[in-house]
């Protein structure tokens, strides 16, 4: 298993360029599914996750093709396989995504159920819930999800739960209703910039859907959809990673790629805490004396501060002058990140879903494991301000999510390197 070595002290300068968004990529590349031609994506970023997708794709019987500059094309003319199996599943669980685009192309579909995960438990039952209201039968058959229904019927769905609103819950809901007949209502949906990139694919492939970036959307059904274009967003979590990272380190960074808009919430908090901000000609700029106060963060989901950088923050809130209160409102058990920290000399008291950070701690480098791909990501940044080395093990979670972090980093002057072994 490769393993990152980082040693601190350095402060990232320079430009870096952000990936295409893994979480708007992988919706995406599961809508190729709803169309009886040939699709292509551009910007998907070279992941573990994507390298996933494709292969529950291949499974299913799309024809999945790489181009040399890295387009996808998948050809999902015909499909011969209604089973996305718990091998692929169980690795990723956003293969979920497939089931709404299975059941209203082919009719039925048989989807592993994916289970919960490191950051706790993660229900589907909206997901369920949703194809249900379009009239698909759902039952849970041997670890697996079976949804069948023949023609889906359009219908009105309230998608909030107890945490707020399911973005792939949203997403599954909303490819099934595209083949549905007649209109679909979706209610308390989630608005992340993902659902909205998801829903330009789909309206080039026919769609007819309104609303997508508000909490309702509307979907008139069509009888089929045609494969698409289309360019994937630039990933907003990767752009708050090193964000971070340059206000952590004292850093000057000019981040391209993203969109400003997408991290309104950080930058909100950063400047709070007396991290300076601007974006220029399509760059984000994040500068910073290394020296900054503590802030409070709650996640949300968007435009909140977003779950995906909670960890990050954290990192953040342990060279900041002062308290700060990290309160977790989407995942309460993401926390995996709190003992590593700790090992690295982090003064932090946990209190359910909250965690108190005494700041203005110099963190001492250490042997630490990932235990899911942001903690992972608070761990480089913590390794990059923390006194002598940092050895992170288990990165295989970090190559999940980040397209070549260390690359990235080191052109920006980090000390970091993998070791394969
Ligand atoms: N929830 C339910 N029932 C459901 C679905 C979700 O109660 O049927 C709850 C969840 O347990 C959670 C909340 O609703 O408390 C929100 O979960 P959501 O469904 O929005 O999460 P997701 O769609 O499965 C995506 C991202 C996650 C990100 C969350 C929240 C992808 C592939 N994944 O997951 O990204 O944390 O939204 O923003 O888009 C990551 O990239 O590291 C990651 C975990």
């Amino acid at each position: 298993m490769d393993r990152l070595v980082v040693r601190g002290g350095c402060k990232l300068k320079g430009r870096v360029k952000m990936s295409g968004a893994k979480n708007a990529a992988l919706p995406i590349l599961a809508a190729c599914l709803l169309a009886e031609g040939k699709s292509v994506i551009r910007g998907v970023p070279v992941l573990r996750d994507t390298r996933t997708m494709l292969e529950i794709l291949r499974e299913l019987g799309a024809g999945v093709e790489i181009s040399r500059s890295g387009a996808i094309s998948v050809d999902a003319v015909s499909l011969k396989h209604d089973t996305a199996p718990y091998e692929l599943v169980s690795t990723m669980r956003a293969s979920v995504c497939v089931l709404g685009p299975l059941v209203a192309r082919l009719g039925r579909a048989r989807v592993a159920h994916p289970g919960g995960c490191v950051i706790g438990p993660r229900p589907v039952d909206l997901h369920l819930k949703g194809l249900r209201g379009l009239g698909a039968s759902v039952s849970i058959e041997h670890g697996y999800i079976v949804a069948r229904g023949r023609r889906l019927k359009g219908a009105g769905i309230y998608l909030g739960g107890p945490f707020g609103s399911t973005v792939l819950g949203t997403a599954n809901v909303m490819m099934a209703a595209c083949l549905a007949e007649g209109e679909t209502l979706l209610e308390n949906v989630a608005c992340e910039p993902e659902i909205v990139d998801l829903a330009a694919f789909l309206r080039r492939m026919g769609a007819d859907i309104t609303g997508a970036g508000t909490h309702t959307i509307r979907v008139r059904g069509v009888r089929r959809l045609r494969g698409a274009s289309h360019r994937v967003i630039g990933d907003r979590i990767e752009a708050g990673t090193y964000m971070i990272g340059a206000a952590m380190t004292g850093g000057d960074v000019r981040i391209s790629g993203a969109c400003r808009e997408h991290v309104s919430a950080l930058v909100d908090r950063l400047e709070e805490a007396g991290v300076r901000v601007d974006c220029r000609d399509g760059e984000i700029r994040v500068r910073s004396e290394g020296s900054f106060d503590a802030v409070d963060v709650t996640t949300h989901p968007y435009p909140g501060f977003p779950t995906d950088l909670q960890a990050q923050m954290m990192a953040f809130a342990t060279k900041a002058r002062g308290i700060s209160v990290i309160t977790e409102r989407i995942y309460p058990d993401r926390f995996m990140h709190v003992s590593e920290l700790m090992r690295m000399g982090a003064q932090l008291i946990k209190e359910g879903p909250r965690v108190v950070v005494k700041g203005g701690v110099r963190l001492s480098g250490a042997p630490v494991m990932a235990s899911d791909l942001r903690a992972s990501a608070a761990l480089v940044l913590a390794g990059l301000v923390a006194r002598g080395k940092t050895e992170i093990s288990r990165i295989y979670h970090l190559d999940r999510g980040y397209e070549e972090m260390e690359a990235k980093l080191g052109s920006l002057g980090a000390d970091i390197r993998r070791i394969s072994s």
